[in-house]
């Protein structure tokens, strides 16, 4: 009998040979990656190695340049608007420097989604709020303003912001940027708590190696373009591949490059730096 996390819906997303860019520019490729309902998945990789292009992918923002992206089973490069916007609606998402709405307090915050996307009465609406403040621990923080509360909370805020709709996918774009290592710790945690009480399947983009690894079932390091290696936290910290034991052990030499490579592009804005003078 086949385990139930192989059934194959609880294939959440999947990526095939996926090709990602910006216009004729070529960011990754033969990307493949799994996420799976009830899993945590981290997505790590060094600043511009390109794990917000792949979120961008995930959520339909950008087209794959080759291969497939499947969301809840449909291939993105053939749906519409409409369904786009459907698929969407199953997905919580915690943007890069994710801000709050400063102008409304805790609350409003987080039953802004509620009350753009459902028709939830006011006593519904105040109980789903509150419970969802709850499970971050700020129900009581509930009534302040957002310049009345730290850094931490107002991260643990846009956390429950994102999965009040109660998604069945959350991707998480450097949710632990700016923390404190408690704020951190707390977040991170979060993260696997949120994902365990709703069911659903997370994806964590990071470079925060202690607190990932702490908390995902599956662990994806991107670099040069490519997937260079992936496992579970335990297999991918016992790799004797000297990538990954220099992206684990945060070395300035090794396999990564120090320098930012050379283009054409770049070749040709000098020239016309060098023809200004
Ligand atoms: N909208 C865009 N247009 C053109 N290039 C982009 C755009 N967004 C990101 N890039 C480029 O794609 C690469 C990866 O960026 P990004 O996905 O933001 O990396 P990361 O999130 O890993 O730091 C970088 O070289 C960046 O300059
Ligand atoms: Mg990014």
């Amino acid at each position: 009998m086949p385990s139930l996390s192989s059934a194959p819906d609880d294939l959440v997303l999947r990526l095939t040979g996926v090709s990602l860019g910006y216009g004729d520019v070529n960011i990754l490729r033969e990307i493949s990656l799994d996420v799976r309902r009830g899993h945590v998945v981290a997505l790590m990789g060094g600043s511009g190695s390109g794990k917000t292009t792949l979120l961008r992918a995930a959520t339909g923002q950008i087209r794959a340049q080759a291969g497939q992206v499947l969301l809840f089973g449909k291939d993105l490069a053939h749906v519409n608007v409409d369904e786009l916007q459907t698929l969407r609606q199953k997905m919580g998402v915690l943007f890069q420097q994710g801000a709050l709405f400063t102008d409304l307090n805790v609350f409003e915050n987080v039953a802004f989604p509620l009350r753009e996307h459902t028709k939830l009465a006011a006593p519904a609406l105040l109980s789903r709020v509150l419970d969802t403040l709850e499970a971050v621990g700020l129900r009581a923080a509930a009534h302040l303003k957002v310049s009345e509360i730290s850094g931490g909370m107002a991260r643990r805020v846009a956390l429950a912001r994102a999965v009040v709709l109660e998604p069945e996918l959350v991707l998480y774009d450097e949710p632990f940027a700016g923390l404190d290592p408690i704020s951190l710790g707390i977040t991170a945690r979060l993260i696997r708590s949120l994902s365990d009480r709703l069911g659903c399947a997370s994806v964590v983009i990071t470079h925060d190696i202690t607190e990932s690894f702490a908390i995902a079932d599956h662990v994806y390091l991107v670099g040069q373009g490519v997937i260079k290696a992936h496992g579970t936290p335990a297999t991918l910290g016992n790799s004797p591949d000297p990538y990954v034991q220099q992206f684990l052990k945060g070395n300035s030499d090794g396999p990564v490059p120090f320098d930012y490579p050379n283009s054409q592009k770049f070749d040709a804005w000098l020239s016309l730096q060098e023809a200004k003078r």
